[in-house]
């Protein structure tokens, strides 16, 4: 399906949290399961593309027809290889739950309690991996996911125009929706229009994701 437009063209999708780690034992994490991401990349493939999977700590096998998986744990991590999988690619499509944050150092050892002291973490703020990727003179055509949890429609399109996207993939998260769930719901965003993708459990939702993809990806790149 994907009406061949996505035939062999190189797709790189990141999926999954990353885990920023505050010492040997600990770390700050996020409660995506990768699942959407990783029935994107499945989809992707479905329609014919070469593509290239960034999976943060996730437990789930990688899906058929995927030509590459590159695991990581940070955001850091995870901003280098979709950097690097991203050099010659024709579409990126980030569904991974980034860290916005990291702590500003990683204790060497197991960091230990005192007699009931606050403890405060200093954190540090991630680079963005959607708007380094649209800086860049020739980049891929990229499309973001939005998880809010209220304003859906205002956050999505100000996250589309400040991150440079050709599209944005909003998704309400909470109430069943959205994060670890089997189901989602997304209305797709771009700069003169929008589609509504009713709630539907995620490989069926990322097939029709993938099909508005290659028709937007026609209408600019093609
Ligand atoms: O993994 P599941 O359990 O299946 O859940 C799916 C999901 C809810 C995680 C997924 O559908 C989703 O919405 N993913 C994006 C979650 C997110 O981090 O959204 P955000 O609004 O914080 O970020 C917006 C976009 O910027 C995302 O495309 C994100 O990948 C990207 N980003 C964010 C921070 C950063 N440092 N670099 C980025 O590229």
């Amino acid at each position: 399906f994907g009406d061949q437009v996505l035939q062999g063209r190189k797709v790189v999708v990141s999926a999954g949290p990353t885990y920023e780690d505050i010492d040997p034992v600990r770390f700050i994490g996020n409660r995506s399961s990768g699942r959407m991401g990783f029935a994107v990349a499945e989809a992707a493939a479905q329609a014919g593309a070469q593509v290239t999977l960034v999976a943060g700590p996730v437990s789930l096998a990688t899906p058929q027809g995927i030509a590459r998986r590159v695991d990581v744990r940070s955001a850091a991590q995870m901003h280098a290889a979709v950097t690097a999988a991203t050099a010659d690619a024709d579409i990126y499509i980030g569904a991974a739950a980034v860290g916005d944050y990291r702590p500003n150092s990683v204790a060497p050892q197991k960091l230990k309690k005192h007699d009931g002291a606050a403890l405060a973490l200093q954190l540090t703020e991630n680079p963005d991996i959607l708007a380094h990727l649209s800086a860049q003179r020739a980049h891929p055509f990229l499309v973001g996911f939005a998880a809010e949890t209220q304003d859906v429609e205002r956050y999505a399109r100000d996250k589309l125009q400040r991150k440079g996207l050709d599209m944005i993939a909003a998704n309400q998260v909470g109430e069943g929706l959205g994060f670890e769930t089997a189901d989602n719901a997304i209305t797709l965003y771009w700069a003169d229009g929008s589609a509504e993708l009713p709630r539907a459990d995620k490989a069926l939702l990322a097939r029709q994701l993938i099909e508005r993809i290659a028709d937007r990806y026609r209408a600019v790149r093609g």
